[in-house]
């Protein structure tokens, strides 16, 4: 037997000011996303917004239903929304922000659930690029992470299958 340790390493911002400029225009983006989120059943708004190499933004949020299955989150509307309309194009980051109905602010770090690393991660794959990810961490904080290898370790992709 041995023991594997794996390190992950993320940076936390005391402030929305204190992250660098890309990023904060991207938080910006993600909050407008998380204004026109559907969530007439969680009353838990998330908003994400997705930068491609080139620079153009691309706005998701959730999308519920009222077969709950059904509906979606915010980082898969936009991941998905960016594949369909931007074929080819590279993912540079994401941001990701959310907050419960009748508040601004999450109390707690709001991290993309289990399904949406595992999409995100195809994505740094198929395209060979870290995607950058800036999380809203609770009380005006926030953390970013170079990769989502970071928050999928073991993760399950095209070669587990050769
Ligand atoms: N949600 C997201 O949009 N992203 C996540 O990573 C976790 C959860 C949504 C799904 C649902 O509409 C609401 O938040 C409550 O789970």
């Amino acid at each position: 037997m041995r023991t594997i340790t794996l390190d992950s390493t993320f940076e936390e911002y005391e402030s929305l000011e204190k992250l660098p400029e890309a990023d904060q225009l991207l938080v910006e983006e993600a909050k407008k996303a998380a204004d026109d989120a559907y969530a007439p059943y969680s009353h838990f708004h998330v908003g994400a917004a997705v930068l491609l190499d080139n620079g153009k933004v691309i706005r998701g949020n959730n999308q519920e239903n009222a077969a709950y299955p059904s509906g979606l989150c915010a980082e898969r509307v936009a991941f998905f929304a960016t594949g369909a309309q931007h074929p080819g194009e590279k993912i540079k980051a994401i941001a990701i922000t959310a907050y419960p109905e009748g508040k601004k602010l999450p109390s707690v770090p709001v991290s993309p659930c289990g399904d949406c690393r595992q999409v995100m991660a195809e994505y740094e794959q198929r395209y060979g690029q870290n995607i950058r990810l800036i999380m809203e961490a609770g009380q005006g904080k926030y953390i970013v992470s170079e990769s989502v290898k970071n928050l999928l370790p073991f993760l399950f992709s095209a070669d587990s299958m050769l």
